[in-house]
């Protein structure tokens, strides 16, 4: 009997990185049980209680904080819900990573939501009737076990949009940035970005179907508003994620086999990030990314390895 490939709660026990059996004898809930107890090494929640274990097993660094990862308590969890598209979405527990989340769970997609608050992420999956993984995108090595893990437990998901970040301290000029700050949100806003598209945008490569929405800014362009100076990390996390997205859409032959990959500037919105004043809502910053995840491509017509915002290709 065909073991579907994703169980509540439970996690693929083989060794790290090693593709799940495509079938299994199906075991009962109480031998998965005990499939996650011999783990031992991972933060779960499951069904919504908390179970530690402690971290995953790929990450070497000890000081690592471990991943949380679980469902929510309502997480469907039928055949029928494994057969759905598959999306990973970070920074999906608030702002615009939330909302492009929950617009792909209406289009009826599986979501899986990555952040790095536990509670936070566990309270949105609830709400979104979801999986979470909680992991702190800076620490490499865990995160990217993290991601093995997420590939490992759901497949290799048809979208993968990355909408975490962090914005750099306001008085951040390059002259005035500490080595501390510059590596907190380069670590956050770059390595990461380089870690989730070689770890799961690799996977989708080869299924040469997939594609990749990376949040950038248009703080990150080398052109317009760019320029002004000032949130030298931040500005400057984002034209690396513009030049890693140019990059790897050459790298892929801008969409021709399958893989499209494209930057989003989402513009000033109301999230914890823009702040209460700013002009459009999460939803409208959220919608171009959404767009780009679910539109028509056909190759050779529509264009991809680009920087978009409202739906428009804009200079980098
Ligand atoms: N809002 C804007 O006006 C605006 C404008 C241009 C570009 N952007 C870009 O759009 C993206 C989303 O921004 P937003 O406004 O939605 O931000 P936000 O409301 O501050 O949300 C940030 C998200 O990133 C996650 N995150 C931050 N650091 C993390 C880490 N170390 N590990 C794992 N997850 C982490 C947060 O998880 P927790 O909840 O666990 O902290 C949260 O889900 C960012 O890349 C941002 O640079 C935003």
């Amino acid at each position: 009997m065909c073991l579907p490939p994703v169980r509540r709660g439970a996690i693929w026990a083989g060794p790290s990185g090693s593709p799940r059996p495509a079938c299994n004898p199906s075991p009962s809930l109480q031998e998965l049980d005990g499939a996650v107890e011999q783990l031992d090494e991972r933060n779960v929640h499951f069904q919504g209680k908390v179970r530690r274990v402690n971290s995953l097993p790929a990450s070497s660094d000890s000081s690592s904080t471990p991943a949380h990862v679980g469902a929510a308590k309502n997480a469907t969890d039928s055949p029928e819900a494994n057969a759905l598209p598959l999306a990973f979405v970070t920074g999906g527990s608030r702002g615009l990573g939330y909302e492009v989340a929950k617009s792909l769970r209406q289009k009826g997609h599986r979501v899986l939501i990555i952040s790095k608050d536990p509670e936070r992420a566990a309270a949105a999956a609830q709400t979104l009737d979801c999986d979470f993984r909680a992991v702190d995108v800076a620490e490499i090595e865990t995160f990217r076990a993290s991601l093995s893990e997420a590939v490992a437990t759901f497949g290799v998901p048809q979208v993968l949009v990355l909408a975490h970040g962090v914005m750099s301290e306001k008085m951040s000029k390059t002259l005035r940035t500490t080595d501390a700050e510059w590596r907190r949100v380069m670590a956050t806003n770059l390595d990461s970005v380089f870690t989730a598209v070689s770890e799961v945008g690799s996977k989708m490569a080869e299924a040469r179907n997939g594609r990749i929405v990376i949040f950038s800014a248009c703080l990150g362009r080398m052109s317009g508003p760019g320029n002004a100076g000032g949130l030298a990390p931040y500005r400057i996390s984002k034209a690396g994620v513009n030049a890693l997205v140019r990059n790897l859409a050459h790298e892929t032959a801008h969409g021709s086999r399958g893989l499209l990959v494209d930057a989003i500037c989402p513009n000033h919105s109301r999230t914890d990030m823009g702040g209460p004043d700013a002009p459009r809502s999460a939803e409208e910053g959220a919608e171009t990314a959404i767009w780009l995840a679910l539109r028509e491509f056909t190759p050779g017509v529509d264009q991809t390895g680009l920087f978009w915002e409202d739906r428009q290709v804009i200079p980098w």
